[in-house]
């Protein structure tokens, strides 16, 4: 207790805040580290950044890897060893470090991929707690709409001439299976919102269930 007081002492006496930060870095142990999630933090950037043509996708599997899928991941890695996983080291290695072609990826990314494969690399998602129970069509997914949609498709003057401000104006593009087609953005179907990405996870899981319903008016 004595020598943590000098040295917290020592560390503000020395004023830089640059120093003061780095003394609580060497704290970090009380600091409990967020969760890392596959679905969100992982598997986006290895996307990006892995898979293009020539790379590590199902058709070239560049060095015998397909990082388009999670059990494609885990061949480069070791759960709760991010040292002794291909993935963290080929990120940090000196020379010819991956991605190959690109820049390094920040600290902070490679960081969040150690951290992940130290709490056991597992197909998690922070969507996890989405509750599609009671999903209903003016308690759900009108809101949905409503925030993502309806920029466009509302009102007197709505792109393509499509409105989805009442059941009756949305349940023809669920049946043709427009809705769930452009907000998962399936092939062969544009992608919604125009322009955008996809909407959270969450919120296609409840429409999805709300359609998987039969897409009642409730
Ligand atoms: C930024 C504007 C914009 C937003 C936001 C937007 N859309 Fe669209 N949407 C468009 C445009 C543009 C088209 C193409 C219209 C046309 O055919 O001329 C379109 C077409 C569609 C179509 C018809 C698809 C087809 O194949 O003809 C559906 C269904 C649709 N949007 C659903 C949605 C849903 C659901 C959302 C919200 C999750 C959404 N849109 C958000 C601009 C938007």
């Amino acid at each position: 207790m004595k020598s943590f007081k000098i040295r917290h002492l020592l560390a503000v006496a020395t004023v830089l805040g640059a120093t003061v930060f780095s003394f609580q870095g060497c704290t970090k142990e009380h600091i409990p580290d967020p969760t890392v999630y596959f679905e969100e933090d992982v598997f986006p950037l290895i996307v990006t950044n892995c898979t293009k043509s020539g790379c590590h996708n199902a058709v070239d599997r560049e060095q015998g890897y397909d990082f388009t899928t999670y059990n494609g991941i885990m061949t480069a890695v070791k759960a709760g060893d991010y040292k002794g996983s291909p993935l963290y080291t080929s990120l940090v290695t000196p020379f010819g470090y991956m991605p190959q072609d690109g820049d390094r990826f920040s600290d902070e990314n490679v960081a969040l991929i150690a951290l992940w494969i130290e709490q056991g690399a597992a197909n998690n998602s922070g969507n996890s707690g989405c509750n599609t129970d009671s999903v209903t069509y003016n308690k759900t997914v009108v809101g949905i709409f409503q925030g993502w949609c309806y920029a466009c498709h509302s009102g007197n003057n709505p792109v393509g001439v499509i409105r989805l401000e009442t059941y009756s104006q949305v349940k023809p593009y669920v049946d043709n299976g427009q809705i769930l087609g452009t907000i998962r953005h399936d092939s062969g179907f544009l992608a919604m919102p125009d322009g955008g990405g996809k909407i959270p996870s969450c919120d296609i899981k409840q429409i999805e269930k709300w359609i998987s319903n039969g897409a009642p008016d409730n």
